[in-house]
């Protein structure tokens, strides 16, 4: 698996030294979070203090890891860098496009017909670059990743939300977009704005039925979804060190539920048993030498509310199990409060189905917890009422599983035993017991639980719990039962209750594996071909962006996009996933969801050239095929939402120059630049009015293109009379030169090749 362990050793090297000087010059004890931040300074070691929530930073992070879906059109940009290998360690998983249907075996069969130009063609530039690669089946990329790489005090980012899980081993780990990622693998800097500190006190110990998600569960209840933005929470007390390594990341993990940019915990002797048990003993004796740098100082435990800028509490000797949702994760309810208020709220009661898996809840002590429920349910002769299906985390977890007879225990309750991977989580689930969008309700251990997510139905009521929470209310096949008061009629008639869970937190005979599913890429990849078929409807090679240049006169409006544009406004997901590795393709969903501000509908805008109205890929289609440039108009925080960069990539293919809104969401607006176009602000945000269905435009000054220079623009209106507007950038030289090069990704090329 090839963890790294003298980049771990070189990490840990400087850790000391930068961690003190960083202490000296903020003038107080540090928390863990800061500790991890100025020990990863893209500079080296710390010469000043960063405001937090304020000042953005150049980060060096340690590690990358990507997902399947979201690798694709990373690497496909990273192929463009000219670089012959990752600048650092890298690893590519194939999670997310593996449906759960039958089980296991067959379903990784089908995925393995349907996806396999995708793998193939995933597994190739991995071998090419140097990047480590998990075959479908292999596990959940966050999983894995905590078995595998995570380490304490490590930085790294990863192209998928949930990147955040690895904090359960005491890491500061990040979800980004593709664009960030690639930088990364190509030598660059990563930017972070400070991020704020929220501090959780854990005090007591979890006992009965309430577990590690259920201390998530309820902080998001406090939080909801947006209260961790921009902020790190830091979990630390007695409470904290009470809790399993996975258990640890099962909290961090579902940070990303309430926003935050990620989570961890201070290095402990839960995370010293789990590295020990995952073979990585040696990291374990590295990181003992320097225990007190990765974990946070004394005085910021002793006294939280003077270093974090929140604190928050929870005891876990009183802290109750909780379901959470529907169509919420941050609609926490503890169990046994669940029935009036389904009744009130109509939520069908009866629960169809109870799933088991996804990155949040998939290590060998959640399945063991889980199975002691289901155990007793088949000892104790009472039938599941609702379907069953279990995603293990990893073939290592699986593997383990089958061997001490957990698996068997899921399968005696008729379980379905589906891949290693994410399956339901990310709505790959064909469902057969739905005929349409009945209203029904299901109950899993994942993190999301948002409309449509595990079946694409939006009836679909899904709770969230813990695995034995799951397990329990899946038997009884009820959403109101109380496992902790209630009992249940068994086969014979009698009335039985379920008796508490027991968990085993690590194999007692130890992790085992045949094949984890791991292929080490060649140590020369110079000579290994990554093919794509011209033909493909899924891949299609990039090609580099020409530049625009400084003269663009003439273009056209495209869109004038009326209120909220997210990315998703911009790109949309959902059936458009399947194109995330084809440019082209996936270009056919530009803009459809933006409103136009003349007649306020999605994706039916004027043809400048024909007078018609058409959708807006279509239009630009035709612009471009002139040889003329577009211009997008929008809103205020236009491209907010995720850091997807197809939502900067598509105009950019499309041939528009420049877009020009009220504000930016920063993500995208440097996204924008990076794929070498034009992002640009109203000096006076009320010139947006001024902007005219058939307006051709034109840049008055754009050959003298420089930092904190406003540019001039003449909008040229159908009936001839003009508006010469002022716009602000926030190009610094360096961006300007990726403008002036095509993309950021030209330039590092063309350095690559002096
Ligand atoms: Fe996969 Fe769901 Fe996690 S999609 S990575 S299991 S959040």
């Amino acid at each position: 698996m090839a963890f790294d362990v003298d980049m771990i050793k070189k990490v840990y090297a400087n850790m000391a030294e930068r961690v003190d000087k960083a202490r000296e010059i903020v003038g107080k004890p540090l928390t863990l979070s800061e500790k991890i931040l100025y020990a990863h300074l893209w500079d080296g070691e710390p010469t000043k203090a960063f405001v937090r929530g304020k000042d953005y930073v150049d980060f060096a992070p340690d590690r990358i890891a990507c997902q399947d879906a979201t690798a694709q059109m990373a690497l496909l940009q990273f192929m463009q860098a000219g670089k012959s290998k990752v600048a650092v360690p890298t690893t590519v998983h194939c999670d997310h496009l593996i449906q759960a249907k039958q089980g296991a075996a067959a379903d990784l069969k089908r995925a393995n017909e349907t996806s396999n130009e995708v793998f193939d063609f995933l597994a190739s530039v991995s071998n090419k670059y140097g990047i480590g690669f998990w075959k479908p089946g292999a596990g959940i990329i966050h999983q894995v990743v905590l078995e595998n790489y995570a380490f304490p005090g490590g930085m790294m980012i990863g192209t998928d939300s949930h990147t955040v899980n690895a904090g359960g081993l005491g890491m500061v780990a990040i979800g980004v977009g593709g664009a960030d990622a690639v930088d990364v693998m190509a030598g660059m800097a990563w930017e972070l704005k400070f991020p704020k500190l929220i501090g959780v006190k854990l005090t007591g110990k979890l006992n009965g039925w309430t577990s590690a998600k259920d201390v998530i569960l309820k902080v998001a209840g406090i939080l909801t979804v947006k209260g961790g933005t921009g902020a790190i929470v830091e979990y630390f007390g007695p409470g904290a060190k009470n809790l399993s390594c996975t258990g640890k990341g099962t909290i961090c993990n579902m940070g990303a539920e309430i926003g935050a940019t990620t989570s961890t915990f201070g290095y402990d002797d839960s995370m010293e048993r789990y590295l020990r048990a995952t073979d990585r003993s040696e990291i374990a004796d590295e990181a003992n030498k320097i225990r007190e740098y990765l974990t946070g100082d004394d005085e910021v435990y002793s006294n939280p509310e003077t270093y974090f800028d929140q604190v928050i509490e929870i005891d876990l000797d009183t802290l109750r199990p909780h379901l959470n949702g529907p169509f919420t994760p941050d609609l926490a309810t503890p169990v046994g409060e669940l029935g009036p208020k389904a009744k009130e709220n109509g939520w069908p009661i009866k629960v169809d189905w109870g799933l088991i898996g996804s990155c949040t809840n998939s290590s060998y002590e959640d399945l063991t917890r889980a199975a002691s429920i289901a155990k007793q349910a088949v000892d104790k002769n009472i039938k599941a009422k609702s379907d069953f299906g279990i995603n293990p985390g990893s073939e290592q977890i699986r593997y383990t599983a089958e061997r001490d007879g957990i698996l068997k225990i899921f399968e005696d309750l008729d379980a379905t035993i589906f891949t290693n991977a994410c399956g339901p989580c990310i709505g790959q689930w064909d469902r057969s017991d739905l005929k349409g969008e009945e209203k029904n309700t299901i109950v899993h251990s994942f993190n999301r639980n948002f409309s449509k997510r595990a079946d694409g139905n939006p009836n679909t009521h899904a709770f969230v719990g813990s695995p034995e929470m799951v397990a329990a209310i899946a038997i009884s096949g009820r959403l109101d039962f109380d496992p902790l008061n209630d009992t249940l009629l068994n086969e014979d008639g009698q009335e039985v209750k379920l008796d508490e869970p027991e968990g085993i937190e690590l194999p007692p005979q130890g992790f085992d594996v045949e094949d984890a599913g791991y292929v080490e890429p060649v140590a020369d990849g110079s000579n290994v071909t990554v093919s794509v078929s011209p033909t493909s409807e899924r891949l299609q090679l990039l090609t580099p962006f020409e530049p625009i240049g400084n003269s663009i006169k003439g273009a056209k409006l495209l869109i004038k996009a009326f209120g909220k544009c997210t990315t998703d406004h911009i790109s949309m997901a959902g059936p458009w996933l399947r194109f995330r590795g084809h440019l082209d393709n996936i270009s056919n969903n530009m803009l459809i969801g933006a409103v136009n501000a003349f007649n306020k509908k999605t994706n039916f805008v004027k043809n400048q050239l024909t007078g018609d109205y058409e959708g807006v890929p279509d239009v630009a289609r035709q612009y471009k095929a002139k040889g003329i440039y577009s211009v997008v108009v929008g809103d205020h925080n236009y491209g907010e939402g995720s850091s997807r960069e197809h939502a900067a990539m598509e105009p950019r293919h499309l041939g528009v120059a420049a877009v020009i809104v009220k504000s930016f969401a920063r993500i995208h607006e440097t996204n924008l630049k990076k794929q070498g176009m034009l992002g640009l602000t109203f000096a006076n945000e009320n010139d947006y009015d001024l902007i005219q269905e058939d307006d051709t435009i034109s840049f008055l000054d754009l050959d003298s293109f420089a930092p904190d220079k406003p540019l001039n623009i003449e909008f040229v209106h159908k009936d001839g009379t003009k508006d010469v507007i002022k716009v602000n950038h926030t190009y610094n030289q360096a961006q300007i030169d990726w403008y002036n090069e095509g993309s950021a990704l030209n330039l590092i090329k063309k350095q690559n090749a002096s």
